[in-house]
């Protein structure tokens, strides 16, 4: 076949699907119990509207957006992220004025950044935003779902949360007057991205991963050190409020973030299991947010959570997540139809088991390697024998124990005892 898949576009098969399914689900459930209302966004949005959100300078903008002009000529593009189009539903209904929103969705997000394990160019997220709650409270309260999901996926023992605060945006101007000057007196020693970057946008430096540069950043001044009183009140308030509830957390000074429209608190969850793409999860606070898109000035808080990362992380888990438990195997024609028959009444009286029916016939052997490789616990064999004595045999796939016959109709306690 010389139709490929694109390159960076995921094809989801039905093991993966099933740990996407998982982790939607228990996402699910914990936002519903935090109280947070589901919505949903077009994929496609005006161009404008992330170029006025996340910022001109960001690598978002200049290089990663799909974006192209309609029959009509309008620039249109793929979201690349989901806060801008969900502030800009909020706005466009009405839910934002006056009001407070706890507010959650999934889907698919389009970058065109360079593929590699963990980074593709259409990725889910599951993301929240929350609307109309100024106070550190709402920042703790976002990082404590996480953490909640976390646990219910089991695989909070392997992520970390690094915190930061960016502060006001007068205290960023302040420091960025400080980093440019810092920064152009080191400017031959960095990267070329890094020296393009001191004027764009000094604060992304951060983000280089090249190793000289990370070493002139070592000692660079932070913004920790410039920021506003309210700021650090309000980042103190938020370590306080985890401390109490025993979330563990470093601090990272370093932590900029992509998109350029955070102000106070950044956080990202990181783990060291899935090599250079460890942030499964990131977000922060966005004042500005709202009023720069066009609406009235609301506070904003948020994450957004890359569903792809979180599900390489659970792959071995679920591993034998597709295992039958009984397979179904028959010869001849009669017992061919007594076989969908005999499953139907076992998936009545065992409705967890998963049950597959071999179907299409094949050499009784065949059959049988089959039921082995599909890790069934059990093997159902059904002959014209079988049928005309109204029996069926049970064939014990992984323990060592011979084959019994069974009237058809003991099989179901038989089973329910053997599941039990
Ligand atoms: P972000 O850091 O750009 O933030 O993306 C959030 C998460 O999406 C990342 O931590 C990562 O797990 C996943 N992700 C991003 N790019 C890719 C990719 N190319 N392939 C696979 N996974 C990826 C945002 O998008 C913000 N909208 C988050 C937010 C919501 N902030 C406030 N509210």
């Amino acid at each position: 076949m010389n139709i490929q898949a694109l390159r960076g576009m995921q094809d989801l098969l039905p093991e993966q699907k099933e740990i996407f399914r998982f982790i939607e689900a228990k996402a699910r459930q914990v936002f519903e119990c935090y109280g947070y209302q589901e919505m949903g966004m077009p994929v496609l949005e005006a161009t404008h509207l992330f170029k006025r959100a996340v910022g001109d300078g960001t690598d978002l903008i200049e290089k990663e957006m799909y974006t192209f002009d309609d029959r009509n000529g309008d620039s249109i593009t793929l979201r690349p992220e989901g806060t801008a189009g969900c502030i800009r539903v909020a706005e466009q209904h009405g839910l934002l004025f006056n009001q407070i929103q706890r507010l959650w969705y999934h889907g698919p997000m389009f970058r065109y950044e360079r593929p590699q394990k963990g980074r593709y160019r259409q990725f889910e997220q599951i993301g929240v935003e929350c609307f109309g709650m100024p106070g550190a409270d709402i920042d703790a309260e976002i990082l404590l779902l996480c953490a909640r999901l976390w646990r219910e996926l089991g695989i909070d023992k392997d992520i970390t949360l690094e915190l930061n605060s960016l502060g006001s945006a007068e205290a960023r101007v302040k420091y960025r007057t400080v980093l440019v000057e810092y920064l152009t007196s080191v400017k031959d020693q960095l990267d070329e991205d890094s020296q393009r970057r001191i004027t764009s946008n000094p604060l992304r430096v951060f983000d280089s991963k090249v190793p000289q540069t990370q070493q002139l950043l070592r000692h660079a001044p932070l913004l920790k050190d410039y920021l506003d009183d309210e700021s650090k009140q309000h980042f103190q308030q938020l370590c306080e409020q985890l401390d109490k509830c025993d979330i563990a957390y470093q601090l990272n000074p370093y932590i900029v973030r992509g998109l350029d429209y955070y102000n106070r608190t950044v956080f990202e969850w990181v783990t060291s299991s899935l090599g250079a793409q460890g942030t499964v999860c990131a977000g922060g606070r966005y004042d500005g947010l709202v009023a720069q898109i066009g609406g009235k000035g609301t506070p904003g808080v948020g994450f957004a959570l890359g569903l792809d990362r979180i599900a390489l992380m659970l792959q071995a888990k679920f591993e034998h997540a597709n295992a039958a438990d009984i397979y179904v195997v028959s010869n001849g024609e009669g017992a061919r139809q007594q076989a969908l028959w005999v499953a139907e009444n076992v998936r009545n009286a065992l409705p967890q088991r998963k049950i597959v029916v071999h179907c299409g016939a094949g050499k009784f052997k065949a059959q049988l390697k089959r039921a082995d490789a599909s890790e069934a616990k059990l093997a159902l064999i059904l002959g014209e024998t079988e049928v005309t004595n109204g029996t069926i045999g049970v064939k014990f796939l992984r323990d060592d124990r011979e084959q019994i016959s069974v009237n058809v109709a003991d099989l179901n306690d038989i089973l329910n005892r053997f599941f039990s």
